[in-house]
This record gives structure tokens, sequence and C-alpha cells, in this order.
């Protein structure tokens, strides 16, 4: 895949009303910005220090500033940095002339282009941190991929730059200072992001958090959040320090306030989750349960990697078995190349078959070419998933849900397959198992779990179905 400059450099700008936002809750405004350190560390074409130098001249004017005065305090105080030249350029061009209006010329800005991963100049020095860092997974990151695993949050799981940014910025804070960033909500829930959110927690950072859940407020599909950090000194007699909840209007283009919470309200489980406390304490309750619940089991569906060759409506006669495609509720066959114990039957007897054997031959290449599981063989699925539960009874269920009447539950007997989608292995009938999961209250489970899909979709995995089911069931 050709990786777009936007992808690898993460270069995706900020709107003004979510610069106003992330300014605003910071504590940028008033009086009291006037000669504080502000920084944005990714500054881009200045989306940030664009609103940062129009409200610094306007206080430093009602203050009653002389032009000199603000010439020499807007190079002191107000800092960036960008690591593309042409980028870094157009944000001085901007600021100039935001400073320009307030009859403020030939300012030595302190926009420096590098690279703020090893740039340390800032450490310790900044009132206020404040931007939109790059977001680039680790497999796009290319020359910096050593840089960034340098950092101590980015050791776990798939990393993204934007989390070693967490402890760029965190770094560069004064003791009392602010950090506000916009960066990608998956840092409420992916392995990644695991250390830094315990550090967040363990040290009492969060002071604000505006979820945007599915609203995207960039060209990038990524969902996104403001968090609000706060380095307060004498941690200690902090340890229970609230955090303001908001969630995001689109519409009114801005925050509204919902409730105020503490780490143990929205750290559950290594994730974080952000909601009322009413909402937070169900959810709790469901997460905290385990996964232990005898007479039921949930999994993902087959896999075969290679859906057009293995699914359909096929005339062979034999080695063919029916299945529920769990995302559709839909039936048709499946070419199932394995016993009822769910051995994989020899090639040797299935290309007996005059129509399978020409069918697998026409294939071939294409069956090999997928990435199997070690010890698959290139003619049978490309996970093993699901086929040790073809002869049980089960219930396909869809896994991606905007309401009830996406989960389709769909009863598949004794002798179906289910693919696209998860199941539940249980012998209840299908009334219990609709009374337990076709309610609002699985529907805000499943929307708290944040797992955002497009279209105002939500999705879940058959461990967080299976969480649900189980404290359902000791209820
Ligand atoms: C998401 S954009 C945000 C820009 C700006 N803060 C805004 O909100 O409009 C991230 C910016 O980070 C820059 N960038 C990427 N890696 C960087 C690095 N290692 N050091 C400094 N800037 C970097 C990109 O060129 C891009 O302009």
């Amino acid at each position: 895949m050709r990786v777009t400059e936007e992808k690898a450099k993460g270069r995706f700008y900020t709107p003004e009303h979510i610069v106003g936002s992330i300014l605003n809750l910071s504590g940028y405004r008033g009086p009291g910005i006037l000669r504080k350190h502000v920084i944005d560390n990714s500054c881009g074409d200045g989306a940030f220090l664009k609103e940062i130098v129009k409200r610094y001249c306007s206080e430093a004017t009602g203050a009653g500033y002389t032009t000199a005065k603000l010439t020499g305090e807007l190079g002191r105080y107000i800092h960036g940095i960008e690591i593309d030249e042409r980028e870094r350029n157009k944000a001085v061009e901007r600021i100039s002339d935001v400073a320009g209006e307030f009859g403020v010329k030939r300012v030595r800005w302190d926009i420096e282009q590098g690279d703020a991963l090893s740039e340390t100049r800032f450490d310790g020095q900044m009132d206020f941190v404040l931007g939109n860092p790059p977001y680039v997974r680790v497999h796009h990151l290319a020359d910096s991929y050593d840089e960034v695993k340098r950092f101590r949050f980015s050791q776990n799981g798939m990393t993204d730059i934007f989390i070693a940014f967490y402890e760029i910025g965190l770094n560069m804070l004064k003791a009392g200072g602010t950090l506000g960033y916009i960066t990608p909500s998956s840092l409420f829930n992916s392995k990644a992001a695991f250390e830094l959110r315990r550090h967040l927690v363990d040290k009492n950072l969060v002071r604000a958090v505006v979820d945007l859940k599915h609203y995207q407020p960039f060209e990038a599909t990524t969902y996104t959040t403001i968090m609000i950090l706060g380095n307060v000194p004498n941690r200690r007699t902090n340890s229970r320090r609230s955090v303001d909840y908001y969630e995001y209007d689109p519409l009114k283009r801005t925050e509204s306030f919902v409730c105020r919470l503490t780490g143990d309200d929205f750290y559950i489980d290594g994730n974080f989750y952000f909601a009322s406390n009413e909402a937070l304490t169900r959810l709790s309750r469901i997460l905290n349960c385990g996964t232990k619940c005898p007479g039921i089991d949930v999994k993902n569906g087959f896999a075969t990697l290679l859906d057009r060759f293995f699914i359909g409506d096929w005339p062979f006669g034999e080695y063919v078995i029916p299945v529920v495609k769990a995302s559709t509720g839909r039936s048709s066959k499946c070419l199932f190349p394995y016993d009822r114990s769910g051995k994989l039957i020899p090639y040797s007897l299935l290309e007996k078959n005059r129509l399978i054997s020409a069918r697998y031959r026409e294939y071939e290449s294409k069956l090999r070419a997928r990435s199997l599981a070690d010890g698959n063989e290139w003619y049978g699925f490309g996970r093993t998933q699901g086929i040790l539960d073809v002869y049980k009874n089960k219930y396909s269920i869809c896994p991606i849900v905007k309401t009830l009447k996406d989960l389709k539950i769909t009863k598949c007997g004794k002798g179906t397959g289910v693919y696209g989608g998860l199941y539940i292995l249980t012998d209840y009938d299908k009334r219990t198992v609709e009374s337990l999961l076709l309610t609002d209250d699985f529907m805000e489970y499943v929307s708290l779990l944040g797992k955002y899909k497009s279209g105002g979709y939500f999705t879940f995995s058959s461990k967080d179905l299976k969480r649900y089911i189980c404290s359902k069931l000791s209820e």
C-alpha cells in the first residue's frame, strides 16, 4: 500500500472549534496566560499557534503592553516544533499575520524546524503543552521507528507515535503545568497505550476528558478524544483528584459537561471508560464479573481467509455443510474439508470428487497465498477457529451494531457452521438467549465499551459478549 505523506507524518490539521475547546479547557485564556511558556510540539501550519498568539496579543493589549514589550514576549513565551520545513514556515507566516493585526512586526519567533522525538531543550520549562500530535501506527513509522520505541510508553503492542508524544509533552511540563491534546481515543483501550493509562492514573494526571465518540473532526477516519492533563506538584495529597468528563456536541461545536469522576470510576480492568457515574457502576459490575460461566461460551466464526472459494451454492454433493453469515444471518453452503471430529480430510480423498478437484486447481495459488496459521494446510481454512463446534448447538450473532435490531441472533443447529462474526455456544433456547441480549442494558454496555465503527456503529469482541452474558447469568 502506498503510504501518503499525510499518513506517514500524521498530518491532519485541527479545526478552529477544537483548538478553542482545548485552549479553554487547559486554562489558556484570560490575563493568566501572560508570561507563561506554551508550546505546540508538532505545530503543522500553526492551527494552535495562531489562536495562542491571538489570545496572547489581546490579553497583552488589554494589560496595556507597549508594542516592544509584546514583540519580546511573543518570541520568549510562545514555542513550536515542526518536522516539516514548509509547514513550519507556513506556521510562522500565519502567526506573523495574527501579530500584525495587533500592530506587532518582526517577532523573533521560537518556532523550530526539528524532530520533537529528540528535542530536549523544552523539558521541564513549559506551563502549557497544547496541540494535536501526529498519529502514525508503528508499521508506517519507517525512519522514526527506533526513536519511538525508545519511549517508556511505547513498549507494548502496535504502538503509535502519538503515545510517545504524551511522554514528550509531559516531560516538557513544569510542575503545575497543563497539557491539552487531541489524540486517538484508542488510548482508552488499546494494548499499546496500557503503560500510558497506568501512568496517568498512578500519577493522577487526568484533569478533563472530552470524548468525541463517533464525531470525526478530521478527514482521517480516526476516533478522537481531548485529554487535559495536569502536572500537579504534591501529588500524594491529591490522590483522588477529580476529572471533568465532557461529551462533544458536533452541532453546537462545543463540549458539554457530563459529570465529575475519579480514577476509581473510569479506570476499570486496565482500560478507560467515560460515562455518567451510574452507567460506569453498571459497567464495572459487568467487567469485573469474569468470563467463567458453565453451559455457555462465545467464539469467533470460521476464518477461511478466502470466503469466495469456500462459501457458495456448491453442487458438490459431499464435503459441504450449511453455514450462516453472522453479520447478516443469511444461510448458504460451505465447502468443509473436515470430518466430524474436525480433522482435515486428506487431499487425495477430496480430489476424487471431480468438481471439488477442479475448483481446488483453479484456486490453488490464491489459497496458498493466504497467511495461514502455523501448521494449516493450503487446502483447509486459514484458521482453525469454529471448526470443532460445527456439530454443536449455537447462535450466530453480528458483532457490529448500531441498534438492537442489528444483533441478528440466528439459531445454527448441529452441523451448521458460522462465519463472518461470532457465535454463542449453548443449549439454551432462543428465547432465553434473546432475553439476555435484546435489552437496552446490552446496547448501553456495547456503547460504553467505546469501540467505534463508521456510521455510528459499535463493535464488540467474543470476550466482551461473554463477560456480559456471564454477568447477567450470575444475577
Ligand atoms: C496531526 S498534525 C497536527 C498539526 C497541528 N498541531 C494542528 O493541530 O493542526 C501533526 C504534525 O506533526 C508533524 N510531525 C510529525 N512527526 C513529527 C516529529 N517527530 N516532530 C515534530 N513534528 C512532527 C507533522 O508534520 C504534522 O504537521
